[in-house]
């Protein structure tokens, strides 16, 4: 048996441990965290989290090998495997701030390991995503004392995304770990491969070493960052020479060397990491003196705040350029479905710039509403929260959809359009519902990279 500990209760630790747990039953796993309330959650009936699946694979392990905490210490002195499964947010003040990492939680974790450590060996895995080279600063902190532990620092990225991370831990595309070339270093491979082996084909498990693993795991998100920018900067053309984005994206598509993944346009890519992610990648760059590679990938980011900015701008110029005292239906507030998570949301920006306007806005979401409050906290004016979304949209001048939930293709589309002012307006964000049977409703229609659908001369 091997005494596993993950630090960092969140969207990454909660289900990756819980998929562990559930493959590796002779091991014991404890998550800890310093947000109490976090895993209180956990160990509650209504998890910190929303995420399909997730709740039946925790019930199945809790307390039998899963165990979430807040006592850190204990946690480390216990652990031969710790995962670093923490937040790592962009730096907000001094050298690099907005575009590196702020390293200090990352900092704080290590010398909290270091303190508590009471195994003779100890494997470190890094979770979290980090620049280059981060895993490599730690293993300098945990060596720095001649405390009898060994301390082997091996990285591990995650690919999860929210909304399918129990789909996507279950059969996993690739599991990546980067270790030194040494034979501890590859010991220590060895062994989280083998707890990997429990459910994933070795074919699977790729071994690089440690900066070839961070770095692919800040260039994945940026690849797929950038084809969604790619398809977006093409929307707007779409809109001003009559090409369907649809039509165009599916054409591209079926070459299998572009493949369909990751093309459907959007209001803008949000969710906590690809802008992090891309911002760190950048400042990379610049560190190491390639500015043509860092503004090449900053790009990918400027055109992501073009797009949101361009979907609020044809809002306010369809709709004769005021939006003073309208309301606005927000539908959908998560960065994506089937979560409900609004880190990085575009959802965010356009309600900023609606409300200053001095539009009435009026969201809903079937599981973002209470994370949408703490967002919008601090900003004034007039915001309604709704969970019906029916009662959302009455007394609206405009729907706008930018979370592409399931549900919100199957309402009564007739109903809302009755209970609105007209002229009524839709603006779809994901060019996700039924365009002509709104068109045909009476609504006018502005889709993303396709003609309008306009009653209006
Ligand atoms: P999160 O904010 O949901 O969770 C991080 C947790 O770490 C928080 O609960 C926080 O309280 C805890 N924490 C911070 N400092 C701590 C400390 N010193 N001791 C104990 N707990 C501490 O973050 P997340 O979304 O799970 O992301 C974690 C990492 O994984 C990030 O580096 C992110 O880039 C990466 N990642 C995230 C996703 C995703 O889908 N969210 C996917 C792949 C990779
Ligand atoms: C993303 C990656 O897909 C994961 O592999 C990665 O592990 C994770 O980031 C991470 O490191 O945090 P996630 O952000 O959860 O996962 O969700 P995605 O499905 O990638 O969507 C990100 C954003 O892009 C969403 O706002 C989504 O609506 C948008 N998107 C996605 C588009 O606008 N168009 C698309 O074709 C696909």
């Amino acid at each position: 048996m091997v005494n596993i500990l993950c630090i960092g209760a969140g969207y990454v630790g909660g289900p990756t441990m819980a998929m562990i747990a559930k493959h590796c039953p002779e091991h014991r796993i404890i998550v800890v965290d310093i947000s109490a309330k976090r895993i209180a959650q956990w160990n509650s009936e209504k998890l910190p989290i929303y995420e399909p699946g997730l709740f039946e694979v925790v019930q199945e392990v809790r307390g039998r090998n899963l165990f979430f905490s807040t006592d850190v210490a204990v946690g480390i002195a216990e652990a031969d495997i710790i995962f670093v499964s923490i937040n790592t947010p962009t730096k907000t003040y001094g050298e690099g701030a907005g575009r590196g990492t702020d390293l200090q939680y990352w900092e704080q974790v290590a010398r909290a390991i270091l303190s508590n450590s009471q195994k003779r060996n100890v494997i470190v895995v890094e979770k979290s995503t980090l620049p280059v080279r981060a895993a490599a600063a730690m293993a300098r902190i945990l060596n720095s004392e001649k405390n009898g532990v060994h301390f082997e620092v091996i990285s591990n990225p995650e690919f999860l995304a929210e909304g399918t991370a129990i789909k996507d831990l279950t059969n996993p595309d690739r599991i990546l770990i980067g270790g030194r070339s040494n034979q501890s270093g590859q010991k220590a491979c060895d062994t989280l491969a083998d707890l990997y082996a429990h459910w994933v084909p070795r074919e699977k498990i790729l071994l690089t070493n440690v900066w070839s693993s961070e770095l692919s795991k800040l260039f994945a998100n940026a690849m797929l960052a950038q084809r969604i920018s790619s398809i977006n900067s093409i929307t707007a053309l779409c809109e001003k020479t009559g090409a369907d984005i649809s039509e165009v994206s599916q054409a591209i598509g079926m070459d299998k060397r572009i493949g369909s993944h990751f093309l459907e346009a959007s209001v803008g890519f949000g969710g906590s990491c690809f802008r992090k992610d891309i911002r760190h990648l950048a400042y990379l760059c610049e560190h190491y003196d390639l500015p043509e590679v860092s503004q090449y990938w900053d790009s990918v980011v400027s055109l992501n705040d073009y797009q949101i900015n361009r979907f609020f701008k044809n809002i306010l110029a369809s709709q004769f350029n005021t939006l003073a005292n309208k309301k606005m239906a927000i539908l959908g507030f998560a960065f994506k479905p089937d979560t409900g998570d609004t880190r990085d949301t575009p959802a965010l920006p356009i309600c900023q710039k609606l409300l200053a306007e001095q539009a009435s806005i009026s969201i809903t979401d079937p599981q973002a509403l209470a994370n949408a409050r703490l967002e919008l906290a601090d900003i004034e004016g007039d915001i309604h929260y709704e969970e019906d979304p029916y009662k959302a949209a009455e007394g609206a001048h405009s729907l706008l959809l930018i979370t592409h939930w399931q549900e919100y293709r199957e309402l009564d589309y007739q109903r809302i359009f009755d209970a609105m002012i007209k002229p009524a307006f839709v603006f779809d964000g994901r060019n996700f519902l039924d365009h002509q049977h709104l068109f045909e409703i009476g609504f006018n229609v502005f889709p993303l990279g396709k003609p309008i659908l306009s009653h209006l001369q």
